[in-house]
């Protein structure tokens, strides 16, 4: 992906992510759905004395999946350690996390849908009775060893989560999908986000970032912090509307948060593909882009907008991307 896509991290994107992340419930804006259902079951396990049950959140990236594992842990007074699926490489690394955890401590694994067959192969007796089993040794002498476990909550994390497998799946206690943020939340947390930037918005300009965000926090946030660039720049004291319209035309962004890319996509099926329906390796290739970075970053948004549809034939252009991209359907009357 090119530097300018708002999508990639640049170090300096990452440090904002830390700045700007909520630290207690109460600034953790929208997802009312899961807060409740994240505070019953907080309360049931303080309640019981227990350690939670095993969580599992999915959805789009830079929606609020590790933000809201840390203040899951927070909440139950326990601390988080934190790997990924591709980081487990050998059995080993998923036995020595598992031995050193502490009693009640929460596993946070990010992007679990790249767990390999034999970590998740350890980690279902470990999520279910607490129970290591290590194989000691190879070929007719090998044994296996039982180790018990503290109790712990897996709290795991998935950007696609029908990639993970059914077994494991099933091993969660409760699965909670983020959905994206309205428009009025994003604005929220860009009124709060301004604060801790140290930089005044106009009400005017948070509604234009706010529906250039794709409806994403994470967005919402490096879109500010480029605004708050562009205004110091332009030697302006704060962010106005027209600020917020030239950082936005500046990052080829347009007014409901499509970029290049998206632009591209649906360009091109509406004129080579005639508005599909479409494979999306044909599109993968077509577009040189890799067919997760479609399915993960591209279609999510582009399905929440109504622009675009899966269907068991390909993907599909629907009517509002042809007159968003002023394209005629097919089919129109001149
Ligand atoms: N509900 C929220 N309220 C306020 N800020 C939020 C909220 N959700 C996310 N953010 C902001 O967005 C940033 C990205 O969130 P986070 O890293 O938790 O996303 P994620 O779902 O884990 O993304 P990924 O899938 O890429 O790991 C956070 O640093 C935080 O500043
Ligand atoms: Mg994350």
């Amino acid at each position: 992906m090119d530097a300018k896509n708002i999508n990639s991290f640049s170090p300096d994107d990452l440090g904002i992510d830390q700045a700007l992340r909520p630290a207690v419930w109460d600034e953790y804006v929208g997802q009312d759905k899961i807060k409740r259902n994240l505070k019953v079951i907080i309360e049931a396990a303080k309640k019981r004395g227990e350690s939670m049950d095993h969580l599992l959140f999915s959805g789009p990236a830079g929606l609020g999946k590790t933000t809201l594992a840390y203040l899951v842990a927070r909440e139950m007074e326990v601390p988080v350690r934190t790997t990924s699926g591709p980081a487990l490489e050998k059995m080993g690394d998923m036995a020595a996390i598992l031995t050193n955890l502490e009693p009640g401590e929460v596993l946070f694994i990010d992007e679990a849908h790249r767990i390999n067959r034999m970590i998740e192969e350890v980690l279902y007796p470990a999520m279910e009775s607490r129970k290591l089993h290590l194989v000691i040794g190879k070929g007719p002498s090998a044994r296996t060893l039982s180790l018990d476990l503290p109790p712990f909550t897996l709290i795991a994390a998935t950007t696609r989560e029908n990639l993970l497998s059914h077994p494991l799946r099933s091993r969660f206690g409760a699965i909670l999908r983020l959905d994206y943020y309205s428009v009025e939340d994003i604005k929220k947390i860009l009124e709060r986000s301004a604060k801790i930037l140290g930089v005044t918005a106009t009400e005017d300009s948070l509604s234009v970032l706010a529906r250039a965000s794709r409806a994403t926090p994470r967005i919402a946030n490096r879109l500010l912090k480029r605004a708050r660039d562009f205004a110091q720049i332009n030697a302006v004291g704060k962010i106005d509307e027209e600020i917020a319209m030239h950082a936005l035309e500046l990052l080829e962004i347009d007014e409901l948060g499509l970029e290049p890319n998206d632009r591209k996509l649906l360009l091109m099926m509406i004129e080579k593909f005639n508005g599909g329906p479409v494979g999306v390796n044909t599109l993968a290739a077509a577009l040189s882009e890799e067919r997760g970075v479609i399915e993960d970053i591209y279609e999510p948004y582009l399905m929440s907008l109504g622009f675009l549809q899966r269907t068991p034939g390909g993907r599909v252009v629907l009517a509002p991307a042809y007159d968003h991209l002023k394209k005629r359907r097919p089919g129109e009357l001149l």
